[in-house]
């Protein structure tokens, strides 16, 4: 190993695709571990790298959240109750709707209660009572050339949506329009929501550019020269977020694309050359265990939970056997940011307990990580369960971003927050005979305006103390991203984080 890690780059590369057998001797390898996050890699985080949707530009993806005004009421439509309203002067939940992208122009419309806007009756109403989108579910938006944000809705009889009324909206129009104010059947479409995970790019693009693109992007954004990078500067891990249909690989069910187990083997093969330890983290669950887009949900709700688990335990199945054997497996994590409380404790718990034996069919050593839920009443809500199990770790993320309070504060109070509070919140969950804890995200961003590189030079310090007390360690988010302070790259590079 120690030979590997101090050759040239080039000549590296061959040892490691040619010699994997010889070199897979099974390094030591301390705990607390010092990791990085593989995000956006192999499953897509538009926000760290927006250019990949840069062919997309302008069009309307799956979860786009959008309201329509009625521009000749100046009322937006409404889905509270069986039928579509137009009496509305506000819009919020129940004014939402959110799409689900068949074509470029054709779309499913599901409302707050995760029903679907169709039509019913002789009268053709349009309502929002069928559960799962079919034809009669199916609308084109119809933009107008000229300004894009001003539509028309057809519905499947062909005929376009009009209020009638503010209380009757129906799909019975069949004129043309000159976009006029005082045309029943013109909309302003606000946007107000969206997501870009894997799920948008691979829908957006759709079969004929998104699988070459992906591919291009997961055999260019991370190397063998990246985990060479991670090796020389000290990091012992790799956490790689991979998604549920990776199980099914190379023909996963539609719009995903085949390629990320091929790419997740390499990964294997770069950190076993490099010493480097992976944890195997399913980051997207089959539908979506918190409604983000790294969850890759296609409208933004959260629908992982009883009926799914049977589903995510084959995939964690599949995950063992592939990888149980492997020496630079360190764990495989069940899944990641559950929230609560939409993921019930119960159900979690099932398919903790579910996972955990999958992955010991295939291994006895390899760890397994148990997520804990996103802003749970209760931190310690898995500990007990977790204590019947062997090699197990609990993964908390800490971040200072999303409560108003990190904005508020200044460096020192965020970092005595880190010395203070999260040494708290560590020790809390840390016990005597309990599981390994993992503080599996953080990032040296601060929330407060104006903060300079400095700045996050020090919280990035006083994070590494205080997670490096972590019995199973921590991993930095990301190893590389848009914005500087989220990229562990970038901060080492400008020499503001050493590990
Ligand atoms: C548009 O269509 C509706 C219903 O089909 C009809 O009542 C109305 O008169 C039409 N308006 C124009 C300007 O043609
Ligand atoms: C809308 O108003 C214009 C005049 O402002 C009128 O010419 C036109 O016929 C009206 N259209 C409809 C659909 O009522
Ligand atoms: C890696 O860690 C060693 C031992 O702590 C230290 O001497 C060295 O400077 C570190 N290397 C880098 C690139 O941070
Ligand atoms: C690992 O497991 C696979 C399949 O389960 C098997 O083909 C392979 O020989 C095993 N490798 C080692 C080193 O045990």
């Amino acid at each position: 190993m120690a030979q590997c890690r101090h050759h040239p780059l080039v000549l590296l590369c061959s040892l490691c695709v040619f010699l994997p057998s010889i070199l897979a001797q099974t390094p030591e390898f301390k705990l607390p571990l010092k990791a990085v996050n593989l995000g956006n890699w192999l499953v897509t985080e538009g926000w760290m790298l927006p250019s990949q949707f840069d062919g997309l530009n302008g069009q309307l993806l799956d979860g786009t959240q959008v309201q329509f005004m009625s521009t000749h009421l100046r009322k937006f439509l409404c889905a509270e109750g069986d039928n579509i309203v137009a009496d509305r002067d506000r819009a919020a939940s129940w004014e939402t709707f959110r799409l689900w992208r068949i074509s470029n122009t054709k779309f499913n419309i599901r409302v707050f209660n995760k029903h679907f806007v169709g039509l019913k009756g002789p009268k053709i109403m349009v309502v929002a009572v069928s559960g799962t989108p079919s034809a009669s579910e199916t609308f084109d938006i119809i933009r107008n050339p000229d300004n894009p944000s001003r539509v028309r809705l057809r519905a499947s009889n062909g005929l376009f949506l009009r209020v009638k009324s503010s209380k009757v909206v129906a799909a019975d129009n069949n004129n043309r329009t000159t976009w006029d104010d005082n045309d029943s059947s013109v909309f302003e479409m606000n946007t107000v929501g969206g997501l870009q995970g894997e799920y948008q790019i691979t829908n957006g693009y759709g079969p004929s550019i998104a699988p070459q693109r992906l591919r291009d992007h997961w055999r260019t954004y991370i190397t063998d020269r990246e985990f060479q990078f991670m090796a020389a500067n000290n990091l012992t891990a790799v956490r790689i977020p991979v998604g549920w249909w990776i199980a099914y690989d190379p023909t996963p069910p539609k719009p995903f694309v085949g390629g990320s187990l091929y790419a997740l083997d390499q990964a294997f093969t770069w950190a076993t050359c490099y010493g480097l330890k992976v944890i195997v983290d399913l980051h997207a669950a089959p539908g979506s265990q918190n409604g983000e887009s790294h969850s890759v949900s296609r409208d933004g709700f959260v629908e992982w939970g009883d009926s799914s688990i049977q589903e995510t335990v084959k995939v964690i199945e599949f995950l063992a056997e592939r990888y149980g054997n492997r020496s630079a497996l360190v764990a495989i994590e069940l899944m990641n940011e559950p929230r609560a409380p939409d993921v019930q404790l119960e159900d979690l718990i099932k398919y903790y307990r579910l996972g955990y034996e999958a992955v010991r069919r295939y291994t006895q050593d390899a760890y397994v990580i148990l997520s804990n839920r996103l802003e749970p009443d209760n931190p310690q809500e898995l500990l007990q369960f977790a204590r019947d199990l062997s090699r197990v770790v609990i993964d908390v993320h800490y971040y200072s971003l999303y409560d108003p309070k990190f904005k508020q504060w200044n460096l020192q109070q965020n970092i005595g927050y880190i010395y203070v509070d999260r040494e708290i919140d560590l020790s809390k969950i840390t016990q005597t005979n309990g599981p390994l804890i993992f503080v599996g995200e953080w990032t040296s961003t601060l929330a407060f305006d104006g903060s300079t590189k400095e700045d996050s030079r020090r919280f990035a310090k006083a994070q590494q103390d205080v997670y490096g007390r972590a019995t199973f360690g921590w991993g930095y988010q990301s190893y590389r991203c848009q914005f500087d302070t989220w990229s562990l790259e970038q901060m080492i590079e400008d020499g503001l984080i050493k590990i």
